[in-house]
């Protein structure tokens, strides 16, 4: 490995790369989803076309939306998404998502809501209105339930913003990724001038809303350098939080068949990505909260509060509508059908859009309880786990456990389980070990086949 990959200096901690690598395995060459996600970073839907969702529990509701309309196809992203669609098909979609809506009962109260994509402000602002419209007149706003939108620099428009903040929409997130022209060329991403993305950011937060930007880290050709540099011109226009996502290859992406094995995020790399983006946001002001997501201390009494959307560790009252968009409902999880037209014939015929299913059986349940404590950033408390499942952490993840405390991952504090400063540099490789087998195996037969074609690039 060469000297300056290695992450201990840039933290400050001795690392045992041999022993974190032994314990772990290597890093994977794709991630679906982030790991906390569990199931959709391992999502071996079962094909389930028409299928009903079951009914959902009484009580507040988490939405989410999804909007798959983008002004371009950035090579990485794995969302569902469409370039070049015309207005009539985005009317005939506000259609569809209203008439998904009705599967809510009027004055469900609204605990949250997310509406994602794909690119919302690629909707002209007249159907986001309407679209807004006709959620937040359904399923009325509950006590702190945060409304956020995601944007791009290049599609928001003024009229965009009042449409936001006439739905009292109170978090926008904008997707930056990078302000360097030479790594926006390689993942096709054409969001505009340098400075017009500021200014975009700027606008949003001129206007008042909590505003996150997106920046990734790890893309082909980004130096370490650059990328703090884009964090801090993005930073110096003042947004409320960031989120800073490692490059997650997916399969089926552009990007996927041009990275070669080499070039990819292995363990070394990805640590001490990490360790530098800390510190880098440290030294900007910008405090880690969750993985991802790096707030300044001023800004977190207003700071975007998420719901949880699940009741306990199993009955999910989570609803996603439109493309592709994902529902945890009891103990399913529903995929709807990820293709514009396959999901506008199904709403129109008056069919059920869900195309896949992923029942969370016992293993699933106890993995999510994992996910939704170490690996979203909290501790993994035995009483909390014998409580919901009846039985010692001990004896569903002993051996998993040992392993881990002996490469130095996890440590024992007043009867739970937490990462340490290494662990939580590797925190989704530490939860991929937490994993039903099931799942372990469907995830390394797809790695086997990317690897394979990483190495077929590498020896081109
Ligand atoms: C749906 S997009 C956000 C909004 C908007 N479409 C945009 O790109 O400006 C959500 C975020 O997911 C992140 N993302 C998408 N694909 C990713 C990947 N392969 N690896 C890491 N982050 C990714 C990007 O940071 C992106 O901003
Ligand atoms: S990252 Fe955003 S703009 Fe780029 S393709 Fe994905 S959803 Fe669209």
């Amino acid at each position: 490995m060469a000297e300056q990959a290695r992450p201990s200096e840039a933290l400050g901690l001795e690392l045992e790369l041999g022993a974190i690598e032994l314990a772990l395995g290597s890093a994977p060459r794709v991630l679906y989803e982030d790991v906390h996600v569990y199931p959709l970073s391992a999502p071996a839907f079962e094909s389930a076309p028409g299928l009903d969702r079951a009914p959902l529990p009484e009580g507040p509701l988490k939405l989410y939306v999804h909007v798959p309309f983008c002004n371009y196809a950035c090579t990485f992203c794995f969302y569902a998404k469409r370039v070049g669609v015309s207005r009539a098909r985005k009317e005939r979609y506000v259609d569809a998502l209203i008439r998904e809506l009705a599967w809510v009962a009027p004055g469900t109260p609204l605990e949250q809501l997310y509406v994602g994509g794909g690119t919302p402000t690629a909707l002209p602002a007249d159907l986001l209105d309407r679209a807004l419209e006709a959620i937040l007149s359904r399923l009325p706003r509950a006590g702190r339930a945060s409304l956020t939108v995601e944007c791009s620099p290049e599609s928001l428009t003024a009229e965009h913003v009042r449409v936001l903040g006439r739905h009292g929409i109170d978090r926008v997130s904008m997707g930056i990724e990078s302000l360097d022209d030479r790594v926006l060329a390689t993942i096709g991403r054409r969001h505009g001038e340098r400075e017009a993305a500021l200014d975009a950011l700027s606008l949003l937060i001129e206007s008042g809303f909590f505003v996150n930007a997106d920046l990734i880290y790890g893309l082909p050709g980004q130096s370490e350098g650059g990328f703090c540099a884009d964090l801090e011109a993005v930073a110096a226009r003042g947004p409320h939080s960031f989120t800073l996502y490692n490059l997650r290859l997916n399969e089926f992406t552009p990007l996927a068949d041009a990275v070669r094995e080499t070039e990819g995020l292995d363990l070394a790399r990805l640590m001490r990505w990490r360790a530098i983006v800390k510190q880098a946001c440290a030294g900007l002001g910008y405090a880690q909260t969750r993985w991802h997501t790096f707030v300044r201390p001023v800004a977190r009494d207003s700071s975007y509060h998420r719901a949880p959307c699940v009741d306990g560790f199993g009955a999910g009252r989570q609803l996603g509508i439109g493309t592709s968009a994902t529902s945890h409902v009891g103990n399913a999880v529903y995929r709807n059908d990820a293709t514009l037209e396959g999901y506008l014939g199904r709403i129109e015929s008056g069919a059920s859009p869900v195309t896949g299913v992923f029942p969370l059986e016992a293993a699933d349940r106890r993995t999510l309880f994992v996910a939704r404590s170490l690996g979203d950033g909290g501790c993994l408390g035995r009483a909390a786990y014998r409580a919901a499942f009846g039985a010692a952490l001990e004896d569903d993840f002993g051996q998993t456990l040992a392993r881990l405390a002996g490469a130095g991952l996890v440590e024992d504090r007043a009867g739970a389980i937490a990462l340490s400063e290494p662990g939580k540099l590797v925190y989704d490789l530490v939860l991929l070990a937490f994993y039903p087998e099931r799942s372990r195996r469907w995830l390394a037969a797809r790695q086997d086949a990317a690897r394979r074609s990483g190495r077929r690039l590498a020896a081109d």
